[in-house]
């Protein structure tokens, strides 16, 4: 029997990148799985496409992540589809970057509703009805670790503050057994941040183990692991995938 059979994940941004990639493993794993986009509609729709044609069950669901009350309503549908969520995943993320003397406060506050208020927005909603063992997973980023680079102090900010509210949900949802853990990826082959941009030979650079870009699928492994049964014991931790970079 497959690890994930009758859960339901939801993914926020998984139309492309590493949202699209744990959309997928979840789905492998069993889930029937719910995922937002906010542009993407074509990608969104192409992955849901994948995923019913290996067999599983799937669902785009248009809701910017700028607006909590659209990653409400995004919830309430989903659970209405396929059930309450077992699995929730706050994937979608921007990636502003600039000095802070070029940077207006309309700026940093866009990225943080996106990158932190959706989250908690989405957890908020999902556990109206997540059952006991349910499973909460952000994605960080290494920047939350160390900073290696000028102009990254919004980012930088959003994802610290996403792994210290991981690890306050992993004590306020411990007694419900629901696991809160946080992905750090560290440079990872997306559309936010291709191995070919410009600014990738100075990333592998940092790596201890200089083989390149990590691939989103590696990130969604992790991610299906923290999913699984496997996983009940962790909780609060965080997981770094970037060949050492922050060793
Ligand atoms: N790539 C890296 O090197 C790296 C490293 C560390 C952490 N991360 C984190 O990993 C996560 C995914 O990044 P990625 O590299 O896969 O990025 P990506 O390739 O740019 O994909 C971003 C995804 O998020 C969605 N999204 C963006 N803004 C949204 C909004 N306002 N509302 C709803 N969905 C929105 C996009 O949907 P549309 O298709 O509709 O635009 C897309 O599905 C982010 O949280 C990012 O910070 C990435």
């Amino acid at each position: 029997m497959s690890k994930l059979a009758e859960k339901v994940a939801f993914v926020t941004g998984g139309s492309r990148g590493i949202g699209a990639a744990i959309a997928k493993r979840l789905a492998a794993d069993g889930a029937s799985v719910a995922i937002t986009y906010v542009n993407g509609k074509s990608s969104a729709e192409a992955v849901v496409a994948a995923v019913e044609a290996a067999g599983g069950k799937a669902l785009a669901i248009k809701a910017d992540s700028a607006d909590a009350d659209q990653v409400g309503k995004a919830i309430s549908r989903a659970v209405s589809e396929f059930g309450p969520i077992d699995i929730l995943v706050n994937n979608a993320g921007v990636f502003p970057t600039g000095l802070i003397v070029d940077t207006t406060d309309a700026e940093f506050d866009r990225a943080f509703a996106i990158n932190v208020r959706s989250g908690f927005a989405a957890a908020r909603a999902a556990l109206k009805s997540m059952p006991d063992g349910g499973r909460i997973i952000f994605i960080g980023s290494t920047l939350a670790l160390r900073v290696h680079a000028p102009g990254l102090s919004v980012y930088a900010a959003t994802k610290g503050a996403v792994a210290l509210m991981a690890q306050a949900l992993a004590r306020e949802l411990g007694p419900r057994k629901i696991t809160v853990n946080t992905v750090h990826p560290g440079s990872t082959d997306t559309d936010m941040n291709p191995s070919d941009g410009p600014f990738a030979w100075a990333q592998v650079d940092l790596m201890s183990n200089p083989v390149g870009f990590v691939e989103a699928d590696e990130v969604a492994n992790v991610v299906g692991y923290l999913a699984s049964p496997d996983a009940r014991s962790v909780t609060g931790a965080a997981w770094t995938i970037d060949n050492g970079a922050t060793v």
